[in-house]
């Protein structure tokens, strides 16, 4: 399909930077310490204060995600970022703290369960064209964050009495710009115990998240028999480790529903702003698209039994999320000596993985910087290597969410695309990276009933 459009892409520093200036961009956009030949090389390796190997190489990640999974945990740096929210919950936790956890979690996420999810999906999907029906421009990240929002709520707590969502989301962004902005003193080598002023600053939303996960938590506790709701917090309160019937702690249960309501709305209205700018600026793709949609649904509201009859929503969403990663880098240590790349690792350097370099890399795709949902058409989609395509990682630490995540994605995406077409409105976007990929200042779109 022919378009010119390019999307925007990040800022890429063509010299080596400093230590003092890799600092600062990393506080400003960590997309921007991504050198230039990563996109073009499988791995590149430094030092600034340690060792690092950026690796965007595909047989690199299988290595560090699956292979040799034992000897790359996740990086202090990044999990320090999110201790004061999370704690040592399912996301940031090692070892058999981990894996006693992802037991417990896993089974609310089956297929089977998540299209019980669905209706909440749908409902959310109608409530959100009903309040784009009244703006003829509107901002979509906000809009995309309230309606996946309704959705974590419905799932991880049976609804929002306890949250109100504008204080919630205030917290997670102000979370986001302290604590989750890289520290300076982590590229001067102050010791970890040292405390990062991020992490001083972050205290105030992280209390007023806290305070709301714990209260609704509490008032599940306080109801009869526990409650009967088939909900999230109500498999988190059962849930016992299957070898020792170990049970959570009231911590632990506060920082794993705080992740679950992070992570499980964040992402995804991101990945949703982020396809409906491209569509925006693609309108033969949006039209193909509206097209395969009104097909099926006929004017009324997607559900998951339409879902295996809408292949382009899937696919649209998989090139948003190719150019447009929702989680950009991760980071890993290095515990014992290995090879990535035909390259050594040692004891203590530390191996990033830049998901959105992988996504763009030359070596990997054919005009990486083009938005072509046809990537993803089943005859190209079985020639994709499965390691070149990471936005929900990959092997045992793979995204718990990923099925919930896609299912409401494509349920709102195909509800919004047969009601609406979108046209691109100023301000234009550009992608920055603090501990997720955000459209800044906004995706604004004209919205004009289709
Ligand atoms: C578009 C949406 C999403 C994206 C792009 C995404 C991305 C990711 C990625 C890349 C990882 C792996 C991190 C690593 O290896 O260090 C991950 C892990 C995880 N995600 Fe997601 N995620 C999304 C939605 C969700 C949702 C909806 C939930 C839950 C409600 C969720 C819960 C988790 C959890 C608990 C982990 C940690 C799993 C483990 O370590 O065992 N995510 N996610």
């Amino acid at each position: 399909m022919n378009t010119d459009f390019i999307p925007a892409g990040a800022p890429v520093h063509r010299r080596r930077l400093s230590r003092l200036e890799t600092a600062l961009v990393a506080r400003r956009n960590v997309l921007e310490i991504i050198p230039a030949l990563s996109y073009r090389q499988p791995m590149v390796s430094g030092e600034m204060l340690m060792r690092w190997h950026m690796l965007a190489d595909p047989g690199g990640m299988k290595r560090v995600m699956l292979d040799n999974l034992a000897n790359y945990p996740k990086s202090e740096i990044m999990r320090r970022m999110l201790r004061p929210a999370i704690g040592n919950s399912l996301f940031n936790a090692e070892g058999a703290d981990w894996k006693w956890q992802r037991q417990a979690v896993a089974p609310v996420f089956t297929h089977r369960n998540v299209v019980a999810l669905a209706p909440a999906m749908t409902a959310t999907a109608e409530r959100a064209c009903q309040r784009l029906a009244a703006n003829g421009r509107a901002e979509m990240v906000t809009q995309m964050m309230t309606a996946t929002f309704d959705v974590i709520c419905d799932v991880a707590l049976s609804g929002r009495e306890h949250f109100d969502a504008t204080t919630f989301s205030a917290a997670i962004t102000r979370y986001f710009q302290t604590a989750g902005r890289a520290s300076l003193l982590d590229f001067l080598g102050f010791p970890l115990w040292f405390p990062r002023p991020g992490e001083l600053l972050a205290a105030t939303s992280v209390h007023t998240m806290h305070h709301m996960v714990a209260t609704a938590i509490e008032a599940r506790r306080q109801e009869a028999a526990g409650g009967t709701a088939d909900d999230l917090l109500n498999h988190m309160l059962a849930a016992r480790d299957p070898e020792t019937g170990q049970q959570m702690t009231p911590e632990e249960l506060v920082h794993n529903m705080q992740f679950f309501i992070v992570a499980g709305h964040e992402t995804t209205a991101l990945a949703l702003a982020w396809a409906l700018y491209l569509l925006a600026h693609a309108q033969e793709w949006q039209e193909r698209l509206r097209a395969e949609v009104t097909a099926q649904l006929n004017g009324r509201a997607a559900g998951p039994d339409d879902l295996a009859a809408l292949p382009l929503v899937e696919q649209v969403l998989e090139e948003a999320m190719r150019l447009y990663p929702p989680v950009g880098l991760l980071a890993r240590a290095v515990l014992a000596k290995d090879e990535l790349c035909g390259r050594t690792v040692q004891p203590n350097d530390i191996v990033f993985l830049p998901i959105w370099a992988l996504h763009r890399h030359e070596m990997w795709w054919e005009k990486p910087e083009k938005f072509d949902p046809g990537r993803f058409a089943p005859e190209n989609r079985r020639h994709l290597n499965r390691y070149q395509y990471l936005p929900f990682g990959a092997g045992p630490r793979v995204c718990v969410g990923a099925d919930f995540a896609m299912m409401q994605a494509r349920i709102i995406l195909a509800t919004l695309v047969q009601k609406f077409r979108f046209t691109p409105a100023m301000p234009a976007p550009h992608p920055v990276m603090m501990m997720t990929v955000r459209p800044e200042p906004g995706v604004f779109l004209n919205v004009i009933p289709a």
